[in-house]
């Protein structure tokens, strides 16, 4: 006797949840934060694989668009890494890069979008542990606030 079911009698299974993984955007200036990205794969540091890296040649080259456009491409956030204040290789291109981004994230706010979702931060080309961190702790932020794409949904 045979104990198989019928394929349109038998009970549905649910999928087996798949763990959400942010895809993330980060823009780095060439001169710091690209090398400190470097140091720490050259170092084997442990960091998640969910960055996409942009080199940018700083960080006062970074335009509003550029986030906007890698949150309609996919991205569920952004990180902007650039030099330390006072080390721009441009002067004070990132200092206006500061400025700049306060103004976005109000901006974000207001199209509906976690200002979470973009963070600025400053990587030398000495700390790779802090690209590492950086990275960590912007994937465990974006795994609290869910996939964008859901959230612009239910908006
Ligand atoms: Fe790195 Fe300007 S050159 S932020």
């Amino acid at each position: 006797m045979s104990t198989q079911t019928h394929p349109k009698t038998a009970p549905q299974r649910a999928k087996p949840a798949v763990a959400f993984e942010p895809r993330i955007v980060g823009f780095l200036c060439n001169w710091c934060s690209y090398a400190g990205a470097d140091k720490a794969g050259a170092a084997q540091l442990p960091y998640p694989p969910n960055v996409h890296v942009v080199r940018v040649m700083c960080t006062g080259r970074m335009d509003p668009q550029f986030v906007l456009k890698a949150f309609d491409e996919g991205a569920d956030g952004v990180i902007i890494l650039g030099c330390h204040p006072g080390d721009c290789h441009y002067k004070e291109q990132n200092l206006r890069m500061i400025q700049r981004h306060r103004l976005f994230l109000r901006y974000m706010r207001q199209l509906g979008y976690e200002a979470e979702r973009c963070r600025l931060d400053f990587v030398s080309a000495a700390e790779g542990e802090k690209f590492a961190q950086v990275v960590t702790e912007m994937v465990a932020t974006i795994k609290g606030l869910g996939p964008l794409s859901q959230r612009r949904r239910q908006a």
